[in-house]
């Protein structure tokens, strides 16, 4: 078999067969096929793209590259979720203690922030103490005792996409539905766990800026779930505006904290308990409808925030942090954006506030950054509500002296409107 036949078949957008798929997954990963090749074939699944058949091949040989995390020695249904990640996106910081609160198992592998978009290893991490890099002994042993831990990816795990994921960032071939979904797919089966619920955002803030396409790659990796005999479901979510009203890392714990102690922004309390009754049907724990109400029990009697402390303090962060939150270092400028005229707000660009933020010093641009801790923006407007003049929008915090020109950027990402409006749910549509 050669490479270069493979290349032209998927040019003339016929068909790859398993065997051809495996000889370019196993020589890439080998080293035995070169880069301008692999990125020759990458660049023809972009314009032909690829049938179910293949994509769900192409995932399974992906998933195979490494190791797999075996979880059988957990007892009960493992549950995970994935979000193609957002602005203000501290969902499984809320959703992992929710649902481990009412006895589900969660192992996840987590990742960091890169760009505009925050990581959950980043926003843990900002708990003094707080360790991401277990060993696998530990992580089985802590989900079996507390039920549930977040660890960061080990190294070894799927390693044709880390090679082809970085090929992909420099030529131009990220954009491409199979290539997406096998990516994540591939990473989400090899963590182990029976259930996956995936978080596929939409808009301004997310990977796929329109609704179509994020439902292309929702139905793309539920049927390579489901032809994979893993039960898979996916929720599109808005991201046309920051999820809750924290933007950076500490901030982020914060607001996690009062979500799951009953004082949450309603965004983020409505996916978390809707995603959440989700995961408990998929775990087999009651059916949706009544999951929605054990859900809200669990925060109201605080078992939720009692499930995060045990899962904090389990991996060497300091609790008395999230029992008082005043605790947490703070930025050297606190500073607010003032409204300059009035309306209702129509939109908060989450790009424009998500890059905003990685400016003030919340996330990276490159690999290399390092991240402030302290920094990022609090919403004081959500869409739909109304500001007067002289009224703050927002609020930033940084330790990076000159800001000015963040503020403008940040004012220019609302938009004000006389028209009263109405606020959409933030989850569009399931998938399942
Ligand atoms: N996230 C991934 O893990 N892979 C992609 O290809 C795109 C986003």
């Amino acid at each position: 078999m050669r490479m270069l036949d493979i290349i032209l078949k998927k040019k003339e957008g016929k068909t790859l067969t398993e065997e051809e798929l495996r000889f370019f997954i196993t020589g890439y990963v080998k080293g035995e096929i070169p880069d301008y090749q692999v990125s020759s074939l990458l660049m023809a699944i972009c314009f032909q793209g690829m049938n179910k058949e293949e994509i769900a091949t192409l995932t399974e040989l992906m998933e195979y590259s490494g190791e797999t995390i075996d979880l059988t020695s957990i007892k009960g249904i493992k549950v995970d979720k994935h979000s193609t990640g957002g602005v203000g996106d501290k969902t499984s910081m809320v959703l992992g203690p929710l649902v481990a609160s009412c006895g589900v198992k969660l192992a996840k592998m987590s990742g960091r922030g890169l760009g505009h978009t925050g990581g959950t290893l980043d926003k843990l991490e900002s708990i003094p103490g707080m360790s991401i890099s277990l060993t696998k002994e530990r992580f089985i042993d802590q989900v079996n005792k507390i039920g549930m831990s977040i660890i960061g990816q080990t190294a070894t795990i799927v390693p044709a996409d880390k090679k082809l994921y970085a090929l992909r960032d420099v030529t131009g071939t990220v954009e491409s539905i199979p290539l997406i979904a096998s990516s994540i797919m591939s990473k989400k089966l090899a963590s182990g766990s029976d259930t996956i619920l995936l978080d596929v955002k939409f808009g301004s803030g997310a990977f796929m800026k329109d609704l179509d396409s994020a439902r292309e790659l929702a139905r793309t990796m539920v049927e390579i779930g489901d032809s994979l005999s893993r039960d898979t479901r996916a929720i599109l979510t808005d991201m046309n505006q920051p999820l809750g009203c924290a933007i950076g890392n500490n901030l982020e714990v914060i607001e996690a904290v009062n979500t799951l102690k009953g004082k949450g922004p309603q965004d983020l309390v409505e996916l978390c308990v809707k995603a959440g009754a989700i995961m408990l049907e998929q775990a087999k724990v009651c059916s949706r409808s009544n999951a929605e109400e054990l859900l809200k029990n669990k925060i109201e009697n605080g078992e939720a925030f009692e499930k995060l402390c045990q899962f904090v303090e389990a991996q060497g962060g300091d609790i008395s942090y999230l029992k008082n939150t005043e605790k947490f270092e703070k930025s050297r400028h606190i500073d607010k954006v003032i409204a300059t005229k009035e309306g209702y707000v129509k939109e908060i660009n989450a790009l424009g506030i998500g890059e905003a933020a990685m400016k003030l010093g919340a996330g990276r641009a490159t690999k290399e950054d390092t991240i402030d801790m302290t920094a990022g923006i609090i919403l004081h407007k959500k869409v739909g509500d109304y500001v007067k003049k002289g009224e703050s929008l927002c609020e930033l915090h940084t330790n990076v002296d000159n800001y000015k020109q963040i503020v403008k950027e940040i004012e220019e990402s609302f938009k004000l409107t006389d028209q009263k409006i109405v606020v959409p749910s933030i989850i569009y549509e399931t998938v399942e």
